[in-house]
């Protein structure tokens, strides 16, 4: 698969990395060329660097990596209002998080995923990958107490999410169905509050009752 990669940071690097292992081939970007060009080197032959337009014209998937305020910005440059990424697969693994505050950078309700598919002239938007931090997207592979993370989807397209369930499966995790893209809003929140207990040092893992405890049923 061809996948285009909107950043050059550490998601950019943590995912790129797994994806061209896997035998696709990635394109990262960004605004100033020799951060990309040094990222591509860095995953190997088969990468390459580009412009955000060019990243978005190359994949057929495409990851929004960006800092979430620059978000807007580096979709106008990709084109995205006037249909570069029309029929793609978007995937938005940004977190709208304040630092300090742990609190979301967006008005009430709202979330990055629908603003981006908002700006993101038909394109097929699917939240996935924001609920962890880059250093466990590094992990071959992220499995622990010898079971495979779950990376929850948010979307729309059917054939969008199995895309993007195919590209789960390939780092070694496994993916849930989080539900249609009106849902993102609500694991963008989740992911704000758990990232919270984190940095508070709290094991958040341990604040889940096992699945049969999950409903009375
Ligand atoms: N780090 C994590 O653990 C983690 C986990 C899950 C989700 N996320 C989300 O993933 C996204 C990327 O995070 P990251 O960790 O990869 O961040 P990062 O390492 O700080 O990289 C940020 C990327 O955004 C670009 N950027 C920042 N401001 C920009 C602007 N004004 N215009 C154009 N590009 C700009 C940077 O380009 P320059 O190098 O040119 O500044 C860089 O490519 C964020 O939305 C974050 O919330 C992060």
């Amino acid at each position: 698969m061809r996948i285009g990669i909107l950043g050059a940071g550490n998601m950019a690097e943590a995912l790129g990395t797994q994806w061209t292992r896997a035998g696709h081939q990635v394109m990262v970007s960004g605004r100033d060329p020799a951060k990309p060009r040094a990222l591509a080197e860095r995953l190997g032959p088969s990468a390459r660097s580009g412009t955000f337009a060019e990243a978005a014209e190359f994949g057929d998937v495409v990851l929004v990596a960006v800092l979430h305020s620059a978000v807007t910005g580096v979709l106008t440059a990709a084109g995205a209002e006037t249909g570069t990424l029309r029929g793609k697969v978007l995937i938005d693994c940004t977190n709208a998080v304040v630092p300090d505050r742990f609190a979301l950078d967006l008005p009430a309700g709202a979330s990055m995923a629908e603003q981006i598919a908002d700006q993101a002239v038909g394109a097929h938007v699917v939240k996935a990958f924001n609920a962890c931090n880059e250093s466990v997207w590094r992990l071959t592979p992220p499995v622990f107490d010898g079971r495979p993370l779950i990376v929850p989807l948010c979307g729309d397209d059917a054939e969008a999410i199995a895309i993007v369930r195919s590209l789960v499966t390939d780092i070694g995790c496994e993916p849930a169905d989080g539900g249609p893209l009106e849902r993102a809003s609500l694991l963008e929140a989740t992911t704000a509050f758990m990232i919270g207990l984190w940095f508070r040092g709290v094991d958040a893992q341990a604040m889940l009752p096992p699945q049969k405890y999950g409903t009375s049923a």
